[in-house]
């Protein structure tokens, strides 16, 4: 297998399965407003994800599922201002989808039409297909969503890892091999067992983007906050983090509130 890479100076669905095609592995991060997602397009990640996890990181809240259509809109527009080279994915909130295929249809819509995004996301196999089919036949690209799916943490009851039975495992593979068939351009598996996601992987033509699924995935999503170490409470194995933001964002602070309360700053420099 080739690991060549090729230049792509926009990224599109169909990049992202011919990268997936010469062995190019994806790499995606969340961003959910204009400067972090400028920062994260410059440094060339292939796509950008305007996560539900906004309303975990941007808003405070303990789940994904209280954040609503119009503020991931907001969230999204923002980003799309931001971005030159990546390919934008929002995330259909929930309760934006899950009640009919026409509801599904009119907010993918509205995320496409007001944001000005390239694809949406939804959480679930089977049980979305028609709306799947739906969103897919007015011509908005579909991520599918496999595993952990956190807008369902009160049916499954704890964020640990997914599919570990059998009987689970089969029908995540059977969902992605149904994701494939409506259309879906590439599927997140998030917190199943590497074994698994190396088989999912392989039963399929479109990427796979892990988030605790391991190294065989086609591509690889973290939420930028926890990359970047702005969260520190949140230590799942799967984490890497690149620096410790926290630690780092508030010695400065603190530096700041020191110089201005001993009169350092500003200083004879620094005023008109
Ligand atoms: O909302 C999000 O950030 C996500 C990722 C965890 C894949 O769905």
């Amino acid at each position: 297998m080739s690991t060549a890479k090729k230049e792509y100076k926009r990224v599109t669905v169909k990049s992202l399965v011919d990268m997936k095609k010469h062995g190019e592995k994806i790499s995606m991060l969340t961003a959910y407003d204009y400067s972090m997602a400028k920062i994260v397009d410059s440094a060339n990640v292939d796509v950008i994800l305007v996560g539900d996890s906004a309303s975990n990181v941007m808003a405070g809240h303990e789940t994904t599922l209280p954040i609503t259509l119009d503020q991931m809109i907001y969230h999204a527009t923002s980003v799309i201002r931001a971005i030159e080279r990546a390919l934008v994915v929002v995330d259909i909130p929930f309760g934006s989808y899950q009640s009919d295929p026409k509801e599904a249809l009119r907010s993918a819509i509205r995320i496409m039409k007001e944001s000005g995004a390239h694809a949406v996301k939804l959480e679930g196999g089977i049980e979305i297909k028609e709306s799947v089919k739906r969103i897919l036949n007015a011509g908005i690209p579909v991520m599918g969503h496999l595993g952990l799916t956190p807008q369902s943490i009160y049916k499954f009851g704890t964020y640990t890892v997914r599919a570990k039975e059998e009987e689970e495992a089969e029908k995540l593979i059977e969902d992605a091999k149904l994701l494939e068939k409506l259309g879906c351009f590439a599927i997140v598996l998030e917190k199943i067992p590497a074994a698994l996601t190396k088989k999912v992987s392989e039963s399929i033509s479109i990427p796979t983007i892990g988030i605790g699924g391991g190294k065989h995935a086609d591509g690889q999503v973290l939420v930028i906050h926890d990359l970047l170490g702005m969260t520190h409470e949140f230590n799942p194995r799967f984490l890497r983090r690149y620096m410790n933001l926290y630690e780092e964002m508030g010695s400065a602070i603190s530096q700041y509130v020191t110089d201005v309360k001993n009169r350092d700053f500003p200083n004879d420099d620094e005023q008109y």
